[in-house]
């Protein structure tokens, strides 16, 4: 199968243990080209961030890995390429739906309203101060609608539009909005990208309750730090954290 963005090669497996591990594997035995990508119907060990395994039942959703060589990122901005594969997710899902509501739950989940339709996993490879290669791992769900009960809100395209959608159209709607979107990274132009992802951040300016430190406190999200920490102003001033040193609890 061909990528009609990148027009690299795209490997479609029935049965892989994940898309991220075929993905660094073909790195290690060759340099794809960029945008080669890897597609599986069915994950028998799907990765989610920390020690999370990611749920999708066999023919029935994306899964997907995607090659990049973004050597011209200084690992001090490797957040960037997080920025626009969220932005590229949500993107996707937001075109799909024709909805407003699609949005980036830092760190690396999309929500449509209180529910999570995607999880990115991505992997940075640094040499020196640059990025080398990447792999982003994408999970949207597409036509389950019966998750787990042990999987905090997840829903799905089918679950919120009643319709089946075609893998495949997914598929080439995101390659086509990853590629717009990693130019455009390309083109150095940060402060666009920053904004885009601020505008679509879940509780961006925001009062919300979050749990850190053994507390629940009250903060506002007002933005993420180079290093990728999420900035939130409380009470007692502006905090940063880093993945897993916070939980989102209610509005
Ligand atoms: C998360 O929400 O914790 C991230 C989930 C990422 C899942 C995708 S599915 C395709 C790719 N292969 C994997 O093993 N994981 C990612």
């Amino acid at each position: 199968m061909t990528s009609p963005l990148f027009s690299k090669t795209i490997k479609h497996f029935n049965v892989l243990d994940s898309t991220n591990t075929e993905a660094e594997n073909w790195l290690k035995e060759k340099k794809p080209d960029e945008g080669s990508a890897v597609l599986a119907d069915f994950q028998t060990g799907g990765r989610g961030l920390g020690k999370n395994h990611w749920e999708s039942a066999p023919y029935m959703n994306l899964l997907l890995s995607v090659i990049l060589y973004p050597e011209f990122v200084k690992a001090e901005d490797q957040f960037m390429l997080n920025k626009i594969v969220s932005l590229s997710v949500k993107e996707c899902v937001r075109n799909i739906l024709d909805s407003n509501d699609v949005r980036i739950k830092w760190p690396n989940d999309i929500y449509v309203g209180e529910r999570k339709i995607s999880g990115i996993l991505s992997r940075n490879s640094i040499l020196g101060n640059h990025i080398m290669n990447t792999i982003a791992g994408i999970g949207i769900n597409i036509n389950q609608t019966k998750f787990s009960a042990n999987i905090p809100n997840p829903v799905s395209l089918k679950m919120i539009t009643g319709n089946d959608f075609g893998i495949a159209e997914v598929l080439n709607e995101l390659l086509k909005i990853l590629e717009i979107n990693y130019a455009t990274l390309k083109k150095n132009k940060f402060a666009e990208i920053d904004k885009l992802y601020l505008d679509s951040l879940y509780l961006y300016n925001q009062q919300a309750n979050y749990f850190a430190n053994g507390k629940v406190f009250s903060g506002i999200i007002t933005g993420v730090s180079n290093f990728g920490h999420l900035i939130v102003e409380t009470n007692h001033g502006i905090r940063e954290f880093d993945l897993k040193e916070i939980q989102f609890l209610n509005k």
